[in-house]
């Protein structure tokens, strides 16, 4: 609802000559008992015809105030109460005080000729007068509006919601958001967590299907966001305000790497009510060679292997190869090539044919094959050789889905190899224009840790880049947070259209980035209350304070009180559950029989398999895929036995 009342005056224009009003800035005075503070949104209206200052209406924001009295100097006071504190109140002259406020000029009516601020009467702001302002009039209404609720500008008694512009936010305008705080009381997780859900309601139908990739990379944070979580009644009562509904995504596809056993997942999710809908990340020989550079520019940039990792993925993987010695290959795992390097080695010490094999020089070849079977052991259970890849549904993105990949306990290696396939798939569908959605939002929480302003180059900073600098022509958009935005890449944070700042640490106020804000400014900033931004956005030429409410999904902390994530099952178990997710029909103990001598790697392969085929009936598949001995048992005539009952109730 639009708030029409008309405000009475709340103070008045004063100029000097030391402080005049110029067409960005002025000064106003006002009662000593007032609604408005720092951040406030007034309004300067001039007088009628001939008048200076005629028609013209000027918004402003306080960004700093002031209070003195008539005195040339403290002395004065001092000398007059004699230097005792409890006297200077019974003084026989009560001192004229005066409340003076400094405002930067938001937006003028008409903007040309842009004019000094005329020496009027000063009035707080309505809700009609927040949209004006902001600039907001321009994409709230009209055709096609592209508002999303961000948060509720509260001052001088007034509430107004505050919308971003979807073309600015996300793209094709300008795109990104980047949120800086210290930690946890800036909810900076939180904040993206309510604005996403903000965006998956608002964002207009003509700009198509949207979705969002959220990187869990800190314990449990993301990974209860299909529940809801505990609001408050002033929270729903801010959603009501905003028009957004308060309830968890609808739509939340979990993905996590399995741990080194290849079968339990690594991930806090693990309830097992809440288990059943995370999905394996798994990746092979082939998904690792492709971003091999991943693994090599963390500490040096070299052509040579750069040139070795092509070969074998372009001559090498997939293909029937012939290695020189008189031995032929065909390698799929990374068995398989491991296989090669030491025919290549024996071969080459055989033959005493010098250091270099098809005119890569052996400590080039040494040095991959180092860095493939460090990242195959580091990251055991993210890439195997056991059998077919499960990865992100590339090309059946859903709109108004969230995938939540959790990379939070591996390896660091780990993580920038998942962040730069996913980041570079999604950017090659989205390209091709077959990702199933029209835009993407990628999250990357801690981006001090993964695109800092000093350090190597690393593969994940120069990808964070690439999608900041072009990202919004393909509709790829990244949110990022951090505690010190001073510390992240300064073209990371330079590129996101829109700013938003929880209470903020001092010392990180006091660097260089933060000299355009007043002093007063920055003391809000660093006391700013849970649950209020400060945001800027290319609409707004002052950063605008707002507030909103707490996200409607379950936090990660309260997540894992209710849902405590389940110990580690022994591999059987682990297999079980895996298949029953795959099938509910499946009983535990003909899998358990059908598995209780084989090798685990067998078993392991068997599963990706099922798990890639989306058979019908996934415990036939299994036990074709785990072959031979054991056709007698029991299981392998399933096809002659009535459909297996029902057993979800089954614990596991
Ligand atoms: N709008 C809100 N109103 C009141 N409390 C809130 C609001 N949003 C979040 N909170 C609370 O603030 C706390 C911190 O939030 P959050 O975890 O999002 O902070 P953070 O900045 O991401 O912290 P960290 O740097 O540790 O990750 C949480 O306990 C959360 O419940
Ligand atoms: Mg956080």
């Amino acid at each position: 609802m639009i708030d029409r009342r008309d405000p009475p005056p709340i103070g008045r224009v004063v100029a000097t000559e030391q402080k005049p009003a110029t067409p960005h800035q002025f000064h106003f005075w006002t009662a000593n008992e007032t609604s408005i503070g720092i951040g406030a949104i007034v309004r300067v209206e001039g007088a009628g015809n001939r008048e200076q200052g005629a028609g013209r209406v000027v918004y402003g924001v306080v960004t700093d105030g002031f209070a003195y009295s008539d005195l040339a100097t403290p002395l004065h006071d001092v000398v007059g109460a004699e230097g005792d504190p409890a006297k200077a109140a019974d003084s026989p002259t009560v001192r004229q005080e005066i409340r003076l406020w400094t405002a930067a000029v938001l937006r003028q009516k008409p903007e040309e000729p842009l004019q000094p601020v005329p020496l009027r009467e000063v009035h707080v702001a309505s809700d009609v007068d927040v949209a004006q302002p902001l600039r907001m009039d321009a994409y709230l209404g009209g055709a096609q509006p592209t508002a999303i609720p961000v948060g509720l500008y509260t001052s001088g008694g007034l509430e107004a919601p505050v919308y971003l512009d979807a073309d600015f936010l996300l793209g094709p305008e300008a795109a990104h958001l980047n949120i800086s705080g210290v930690s946890g009381l800036a909810t900076k997780t939180s904040a993206v967590e309510f604005l996403l859900g903000s965006i998956f309601q608002h964002f207009p139908i003509h700009k198509g299907r949207i979705a969002a990739v959220c990187f869990n990379v800190k314990g449990p944070d993301l990974c209860f966001l299909d529940q809801p979580g505990a609001l408050e009644d002033e929270d729903r009562r801010r959603y009501e305000r905003l028009a957004v509904r308060a309830q968890p995504f609808e739509r939340v596809r979990y993905y996590a790497p399995f741990k080194a056993d290849g079968v339990n997942l690594n991930t806090l999710r693990t309830h097992p009510e809440l288990v059943g809908d995370v999905e394996p990340l798994v990746w092979g020989l082939r998904e690792v060679l492709d971003y091999a550079e991943v693994l090599l520019n963390r500490d040096d940039i070299d052509a040579k292997a750069d040139a070795f990792i092509d070969f074998l993925s372009d001559r090498v993987v997939d293909k029937e190869f012939d290695d020189g010695f008189g031995g032929t290959h065909r390698v799929v795992t990374f068995a398989d090539l491991e296989r090669l390097f030491r025919s290549i080695f024996d071969g080459l010490e055989l033959a005493a044919r010098g250091d270099t094999w098809r005119t890569h020089h052996i400590a080039t070849i040494r040095k991959v094959r180092n860095r493939l079977s460090n990242i195959s052991t580091r990251c055991k259970g993210l890439v195997t050789d056991d059998g077919p890849s499960n990865d992100l549904p590339w090309g059946r993105f859903e709109d108004r889905a969230v995938y939540v990949v959790d990379v939070a306990n591996v390896d660091p290696l780990g993580q920038d190899l998942v962040f730069a396939r996913a980041v570079s798939k999604l950017r090659e569908h989205l390209e091709r224009r077959d990702l199933g959605v029209e835009a993407v939002v990628v999250f990357v929480d801690e981006l001090n840790k993964y695109a800092p302003g000093d350090g190597p180059e690393t593969y994940v900073k120069k990808m964070l880049l690439d999608i900041s600098e072009r990202g919004r022509y393909l509709g790829l958009v990244l949110f990022g947070a951090e505690q010190f935005r001073s510390q992240v890449h300064r073209r990371v944070v330079g590129n996101a259209g829109t700013t938003v700042f929880g209470r903020m640490d001092s010392d990180e106020l006091a660097t260089p980035g933060y000299q355009v804000l007043s002093p007063a400014t920055k003391i809000k900033l660093a006391t700013l209350p849970i649950g209020e931004l400060m945001v800027r956005h290319p609409h707004f030429t002052q950063p605008i304070f707002v507030r909103f409410p707490r996200p409607a999904v379950l936090r990660g902390r309260d997540g894992v009180e209710r849902f405590p994530p389940a110990a580690d099952l022994p591999f059987d178990d682990a297999v079980v559950r895996q298949l029953v997710k795959l099938d509910r029909r499946v009983r535990p103990n003909l899998v358990k029989d059908l598995i209780a001598d084989r090798r685990e790697e067998d078993v392991r392969r068997a599963l990706a398999h099922t798990r890639q085929a989306r058979s019908q009936d996934a415990l036939a598949h299994f036990t074709k895929q785990l072959g031979g001995r054991v056709a007698a048992a029991p299981a392998l005539q399933r096809e002659s036995v009535p459909p297996l009952t029902p057993i979800s109730d089954e614990p596991y």
